[in-house]
């Protein structure tokens, strides 16, 4: 079997360190891997299926030099906008988990469960995107229930956890949580979230776009539409609530024609990398705790609207470092190489 050399550009942060985790767990057939971040954390090591690898400063030439394969890019927008290209040139397969790619005409947005396809239909440029984590786990569930009922419009609510914003994130609610038990929240700048996020929620993610909705808020809608290959109706308001890692999202979905509850949990029990969590009489729903550190999208409180017949709404929670980056990364690199053998 050929084993390919991987670098993974972002290797010391949030999404990268889970990267390495996920390509040990799959075992992936990695012949060589090559962490690659800014010069603050080059020179540390990181290991890596017992053994320890130096990360190395990204650079403009890194990828030619290691003669990389599969480049995973999760080092912010604007680092992917400036080297990708060199990753692509010097032949590796781009996998980028930033904005930045995702609406070129030219890039493949791929979900694997709902659109591998893509991979090999785009005209592509060696550069692959990985959608918005919201949108991965909400189209996750779209995509089956589309291909049964036809869907019209999708209403969500996302309640996005913390670690959505990297480490920093992270470490701003734990640090707010630790000033509020030492009574000194009060002095408590924050410096990642608009406002404190301790004990708060807010409706706020990335910058506000002219129309009113948040930069987050338009990827669900522009995203949803590019991997569903359709352009239903979707309204999304994103919120960050104070939860360490894992985001849920409060979804309502309107069909062409009226659907049975039943029926559409059935299509969902069938549909991969998801699985159905509704029995109210045991108090069983999807929620952070259950989906953390998983690579499953969690679906429940499937119920009809009270006036519609072709409306239900649905509660869903997935890891979003996981499911919503770099599982679903390393799934687009596998399925490229089924594809490329
Ligand atoms: N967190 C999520 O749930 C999530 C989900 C989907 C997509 N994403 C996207 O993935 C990307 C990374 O997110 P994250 O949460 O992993 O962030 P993070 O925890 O803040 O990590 C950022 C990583 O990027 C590296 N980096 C920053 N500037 C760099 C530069 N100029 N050159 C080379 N490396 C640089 C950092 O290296 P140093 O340690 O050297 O600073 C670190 O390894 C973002 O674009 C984010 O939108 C995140």
């Amino acid at each position: 079997m050929k084993r390919y050399n991987v670098a993974v550009v972002g290797a010391t942060g949030a999404v990268g360190e889970e990267i390495f985790r996920v390509l040990a767990q799959m075992d992936f057939p990695i012949n060589n891997i090559v962490p690659l971040a800014s010069s603050r954390t080059a020179g540390t090591d990181i290991e890596f299926k017992g053994k320890n690898y130096r990360v190395l400063e990204l650079t403009e030439s890194v990828f030619e030099e290691q003669e990389v394969d599969i480049a995973f890019f999760s080092a912010g927008g604007s680092v992917s906008a400036h080297f990708a290209q060199f990753a692509a040139q010097s032949g590796a397969v781009v996998i980028d988990n930033t904005s930045h790619f995702r609406m070129d005409g030219d890039v493949p947005l791929v979900v694997p469960e709902c659109n591998p396809q893509a991979i090999g239909d785009w005209k592509n440029r060696g550069i692959i995107a990985n959608p918005n984590c919201s949108t991965i786990q909400m189209v996750q569930i779209l995509k089956p229930l589309d291909d049964a009922f036809d869907i019209k419009r999708v209403d969500v609510s996302t309640y996005q956890a913390v670690s959505g914003a990297g480490k920093e994130g992270m470490e701003e609610l734990v640090r707010q949580m630790q000033d509020f038990f030492a009574f000194k929240l009060d002095e408590s700048q924050p410096k990642v979230f608009q406002h404190q996020i301790a004990l708060n929620v807010i409706p706020h993610i990335d910058v506000f776009m002219d129309n009113a909705y948040t930069k987050e808020e338009m990827k669900m809608v522009n995203e949803t539409q590019k991997i569903l290959g359709k352009n239903v109706e979707v309204s999304a308001t994103c919120v960050r609530v104070p939860v360490l890692r894992s985001h849920s999202e409060a979804i309502t979905i309107h069909f062409a024609n009226d659907v049975q509850v039943q029926k559409a949990i059935e299509v969902l029990k069938n549909a991969p990398s998801v699985v159905v969590v509704d029995d109210i009489s045991k108090n069983e729903y999807p929620m952070p705790l259950i989906s953390t550190n998983t690579d499953f999208t969690y679906v429940g409180r499937i119920r009809k609207d009270l006036y519609r017949d072709n409306v239900l709404h649905l509660w869903c929670a997935a890891d979003q470092i996981r499911v919503g980056a770099a599982t679903n990364a390393v799934r687009i690199a596998q399925k490229w190489i089924e594809l490329e053998g």
